[in-house]
């Protein structure tokens, strides 16, 4: 196949999880399920839970300052700053303009781009639009999700599922073979009732007798956005290897969305992919939104898991619906 030449690479990753550990163990205490059934139907056994009072900022923070550092960037360097968060700080202004102050990345422009799981993919996309067209040089791309904070803790068919996280990228122009090779995206907001948060938006605001019911909290159809995930993240990435050029037997690993282990074993079946070369972190940290794959891209980068000239296909689904897949070489 004829390969893609890039023009935008990512330079470097970093990550921050919050300390505080949330077992199963523990879950079995809140709610009316046990170890064994979320090991069975997700394959999580622990999540990362944030302390009160700490918001996405905080945790984008962390994690881009990580980043920037391995990059050897200061944050004035920042041309374009895109943050994906499904938790912002506040509605108004938005969790990037938060992130820019705090890092002093005073000659950037900032913005949040809020596509639920699939935002990081997503922003990596819009970001490598801004560069491969000369309007800037570097861009940081932070996905940061404080999941906890919008959960109904009693609700087991969702509570057991999620956890919070933030990772983040620095990608810069590149001359080199090195770099993004293509991307695939898509959405149907026909199907959002399958995933949302009903009230706590000028559609429906939040009244007492909402707030009672948890209608501000996250819904979810488990079993539906189950079948729309495997088969939208398995043609995706069909459609992201052939628009790069790259057979399926060429990549070297895959980082898919972690929301559900047998979500990530079906999508890789559909796709040709064997498990051996499938990035499955989810045990640890449950779904941590649009951070599971920034997080994991750090792993990989940081344990060797990816080394030069690797090929890897990352592939997300959302809420929207929202989904895609990237295809990148290191
Ligand atoms: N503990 C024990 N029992 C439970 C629990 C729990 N935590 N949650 C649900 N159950 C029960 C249900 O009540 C139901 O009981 P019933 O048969 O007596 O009615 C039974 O288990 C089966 O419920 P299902 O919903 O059919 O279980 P399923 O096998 O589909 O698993 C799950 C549920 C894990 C939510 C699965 O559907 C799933 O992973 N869906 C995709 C969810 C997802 O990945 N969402 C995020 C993607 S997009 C994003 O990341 C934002």
């Amino acid at each position: 196949m004829t390969r893609t030449k890039p023009s935008v690479e990512i330079l470097s990753t970093g990550r921050f999880l919050p300390p505080r550990i949330l077992t199963n163990q523990d879950l079995e205490k809140m709610v009316d399920t046990s170890d064994t059934w979320i090991r069975d139907r997700t394959g999580i056994r622990e999540r990362r839970i944030v302390d009160d009072g700490v918001t996405a900022s905080d945790l984008a923070e962390a994690s881009a300052r990580k980043a920037l550092d391995r990059a050897g960037i200061s944050p004035a360097e920042i041309d374009v700053l895109l943050v994906s968060t499904a938790t912002p700080d506040r509605w108004l202004p938005s969790t990037a303009c938060h992130l820019q102050a705090r890092l002093g990345a005073n000659r950037c422009f900032a913005a949040d781009v809020h596509a639920a799981c699939s935002g990081f993919l997503y922003n990596l996309a819009l970001a490598e639009g801004f560069l491969a067209t000369g309007r800037g040089d570097t861009a940081l791309v932070v996905a940061t999700e404080v999941m906890s904070s919008i959960i109904d803790w009693d609700d087991r068919s969702t509570c057991v599922l999620f956890g919070d996280g933030s990772g983040a990228a620095v990608l810069r122009r590149s001359s080199g073979t090195r770099g993004l090779l293509s991307h695939h995206h898509r959405s149907d907001g026909s199907l959002s009732h399958l995933l949302h948060r009903p009230a706590g938006g000028v559609e429906h605001p939040l009244d007492s007798e909402g707030l009672d019911r948890g209608d501000h909290l996250v819904k979810m159809a488990g079993r539906e956005v189950f079948k729309s995930a495997v088969r939208a993240m398995a043609d995706a990435s069909t459609e992201a290897l052939k628009a790069a050029g790259v057979s399926v037997d060429e990549v070297d690993l895959m980082i898919p969305h972690q929301a559900n282990i047998r979500i990530i074993e079906a999508t890789a079946r559909y796709a040709g992919i064997p498990m051996e070369r499938v990035y499955v972190n989810l045990d640890r940290f449950g779904n941590m939104s649009s951070a599971s794959i920034p997080v994991a891209l750090d792993e990989c980068l940081e344990e060797g898991r990816i080394g030069k000239g690797d090929l890897v296909l990352s592939a997300a689904f959302g809420a929207g619906l929202t989904w895609g897949a990237s295809v990148m070489q290191f």
